[in-house]
């Protein structure tokens, strides 16, 4: 019996970026970073799951997952390799890929940028140069004069918080700087990028909706009756949750060191792409989570992603999307349970009225996961690098299932969530 129905339409699918799964990405900072070996355990992502050639087996597993959504990215360094030159065969190579995809009836939700910038961007400076704004624009233009017959749903950047701070306060991705002031104009830049492509967008087409794909962690402070807990949890919701997304709403930019107007950066969201993994609690000495966890130490909360749907629905006001949510698990031991009890808080904050139009599991296939090589297994489907084959999970199953009936049924909470 289904227990908890999802409302009529919803959209289920996973998510991937193009760095991650497609291989021989030459032409981009990672690439520079892995060679010099700046990953655990000095891997590089090489052919990562060698998806720019086997997109189409990618597809047949999202179909066999009865979903009927697909997020993935296009990378900013395949499409202009060079200042100024597009490559022509690595845009309708991405062309093949939508038209697979639209073929079987799978509804493509595109990210513009996802980590990666093309080396020749990174050697003038990336996200902190605000020159780089103008660049990403035109390759926003192309790309979506390009596709607009094809795609509907567009994302501007993918987590510019989580690449902020990555790469520029905890300096654990390219360019590897720490200082909070560089982090902070690196988001500054990002939303304007952001908010001028969402007006180019539209005048491209003017039908389709563009949005953000946005990390929201919930943070709580260790011990509520501490003055400094309290105040550095604060701290970093501020600078990591809100900064972003309230310029989003109000125009105004307020972060601790630069505070600025930015008029046309107002209401320039279609909807709300939220990626939510889990819950740090903050204090002086940070210690790991005492409860479950997940393969890369990430506590296992699934409370949290209903509160945090609820706090930026009414922020935002606008729809929103899960565009990630998923577990580093190899064994597939706690994926199961992980993926039921987030959509069961997820139709909890439906209940409530919040405006939840679709949900994208990370990932499809075990990819190469940043600065921990391929070390974490995000995967409904189990990678094997040595031959690219890729192995159904149970999980995989599990959401197979549910996206069938569009729904969790009352056995199935029963037998993974005791
Ligand atoms: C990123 C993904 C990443 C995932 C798991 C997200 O922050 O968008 O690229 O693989 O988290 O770490």
């Amino acid at each position: 019996m289904l227990k908890y129905r999802f409302p009529e339409g919803f959209l289920w699918g996973t998510a991937t970026a193009s760095h991650q799964i497609e291989g021989d990405n030459f032409y981009n900072d990672w690439w520079e970073f892995e060679q010099k070996g700046k990953v655990k355990n000095g891997q590089i992502s090489g052919k990562a799951c060698d998806s720019w050639n086997r997109y189409e087996e990618d597809f047949d597993l999202i179909e066999k997952l009865n979903n009927n959504a697909y997020r993935f990215s296009i990378e900013w360094s395949r499409v202009e390799p060079e200042e100024g030159r597009f490559d022509q065969s690595a845009i309708e190579r991405y062309r093949a890929m939508l038209l697979s995809l639209r073929r079987r009836n799978i509804e493509p939700f595109v990210t513009l940028h996802h980590f990666t910038n093309p080396l020749w961007i990174a050697k003038k400076g990336g996200w902190l140069n605000s020159e780089i704004i103008d660049y990403y624009l035109r390759y926003v233009e192309r790309i979506v004069s390009e596709f607009k017959d094809l795609v509907n749903y567009w994302m501007t950047i993918n987590e510019p918080n989580a690449y902020a701070f990555m790469a520029y306060l905890y300096g654990q991705f390219p360019p590897q700087k720490r200082s909070l002031m560089k982090m902070l104009r690196v988001l500054n830049n990002m939303v304007k990028a952001h908010a001028k492509a969402y007006q180019v967008i539209h005048k491209i087409s003017p039908n389709s909706k563009v949005g953000i794909a946005y990390n929201v962690i919930y943070f709580e402070p260790k011990n509520p009756k501490s003055f400094i807990d309290r105040k550095l949890t604060n701290f970093a919701d501020r600078i990591y949750n809100r900064v972003f997304i309230e310029t989003l709403t109000t125009g105004r930019f307020s972060s601790p060191f630069i505070k600025e107007e930015i008029p046309y950066a107002k209401d320039t969201l279609d909807y709300l792409g939220v990626n939510y993994y889990t819950r740090i609690l903050m204090g002086l000495r940070m210690t790991p989570p005492s409860g479950e966890k997940s393969d890369f130490g990430w506590e296992i909360y699934p409370e949290g992603i209903y509160k945090v749907v609820k706090r930026f629905y009414k922020l935002t006001g606008k729809p929103i999307y899960i565009t990630e949510n998923g577990i580093s698990d190899a064994k597939d031991e706690k994926r199961p349970k992980y993926l039921i009890s987030h959509l069961i808080q997820l139709h909890k904050a439906i209940e409530d009225g919040v405006d939840i139009k679709g949900y994208f599991h990370w990932s499809l296939v075990d990819n190469f996961e940043w600065a921990e090589g391929f070390l974490q297994r995000f995967g409904l489907f189990e990678t094997d690098f040595n031959n690219f084959e890729r192995k159904w999970r149970k999980s995989a199953r599990i959401y197979s299932e549910i996206a069938k009936n569009n729904g969790i049924t009352e056995e199935m909470e029963k037998e993974f969530l005791k």
